[in-house]
């Protein structure tokens, strides 16, 4: 099995969703369907996560949780830990993704075979059962494939819609065996009123928002959109049996304009 069919196609993601609403919506999209939680140390919701899966009735096995480590985390010592701490606040004995959130942080480069050593040791002693990394770039990857070897990143998780399509990354992740997850998978709905993407939603009866997300699931990549009501979680789960076709995809491929959101005046040297 490869690590792509390991991970749910659709996530669930937890930024922003804290507190009682965040529960509340996290748990509506458990009871919608979602079986894939992504949340990280820095977001606050770690917490949620584990409050959402208990009241949902839901087996531990049969939802995947995906944790980040924050960059003050990323230091030998301290990874593990952290990682302890992580799996305490959301109530589980280990998680099953343990991603690097960022290869920098506001003080520079983060020591990456520190840090990735640590991660690989919190995997041999089950704190989570896959690693990967998140906003690494192509030389990030070919870094961290020579201190840990190929094979040992489940998914690389970054930026990814029909306004900032990454070839070059995601190709370079498929030719390596590790799956790419999307962040702001619907572009925080940029994506509404381009006329392309309105068009194949009207042929598919669908929304914009849909068809952002079918675009990138329909390449086999996985994604991790978010909302705070009810129905767009639904709405946003729906589209996973959209099935666009190659001239659909070939339309939507044109649209690429490099917009991209997250962008921090620290972050890395994107590709
Ligand atoms: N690794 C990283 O560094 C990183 C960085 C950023 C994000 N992430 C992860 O990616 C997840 C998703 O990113 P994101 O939340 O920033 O972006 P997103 O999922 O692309 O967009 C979410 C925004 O779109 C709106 N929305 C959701 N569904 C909609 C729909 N069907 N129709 C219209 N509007 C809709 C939501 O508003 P409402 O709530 O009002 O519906 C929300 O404002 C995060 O929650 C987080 O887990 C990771």
């Amino acid at each position: 099995m490869t690590t792509t069919s390991t991970i749910p196609p659709i996530g669930f993601g937890t930024f922003g969703r804290t507190g009682p609403e965040g529960i509340e919506a996290l748990l509506s999209a458990l009871e919608t369907g979602y079986r894939h939680l992504d949340t990280a140390q820095s977001y606050g919701t770690e917490a949620e996560c584990g409050e959402a899966l208990r009241r949902s009735g839901l087996a531990r096995e049969d939802v995947f949780l995906t944790t980040k480590i924050t960059g003050d985390n990323c230091q030998s010592g301290k990874l593990i830990r952290s990682l302890r701490q992580s799996n305490d606040t959301i109530g589980v004995d280990r998680v099953d993704l343990a991603l690097i959130h960022w290869p920098v942080s506001p003080t520079g480069k983060l020591p990456m075979a520190e840090y990735l050593a640590e991660l690989a040791e919190a995997q041999t002693a089950g704190l989570t059962r896959l690693i990967g990394v998140s906003n690494f770039t192509i030389a990030d990857l070919m870094e961290a494939e020579s201190i840990l070897g190929e094979g040992r990143l489940a998914t690389n998780q970054f930026e990814r819609h029909p306004l900032l399509q990454n070839h070059k990354l995601v190709d370079f992740c498929r030719s390596r065996g590790i799956a790419v997850t999307c962040y702001l998978p619907l572009a925080r709905g940029a994506c509404a009123g381009i006329a392309e993407i309105e068009a194949i939603a009207g042929a598919h009866n669908a929304t914009v928002h849909q068809i952002a997300l079918a675009y990138s699931l329909n390449q086999g990549l996985i994604v991790i959109p978010t909302s705070g009501r009810r129905d767009r979680i639904a709405e946003n789960f729906a589209a996973g049996a959209i099935r666009l076709s190659p001239a659909e995809l070939e339309r939507i491929g044109r649209l690429d304009c490099g917009a991209r959101q997250i962008d921090p005046v620290w972050g890395p040297a994107w590709d």
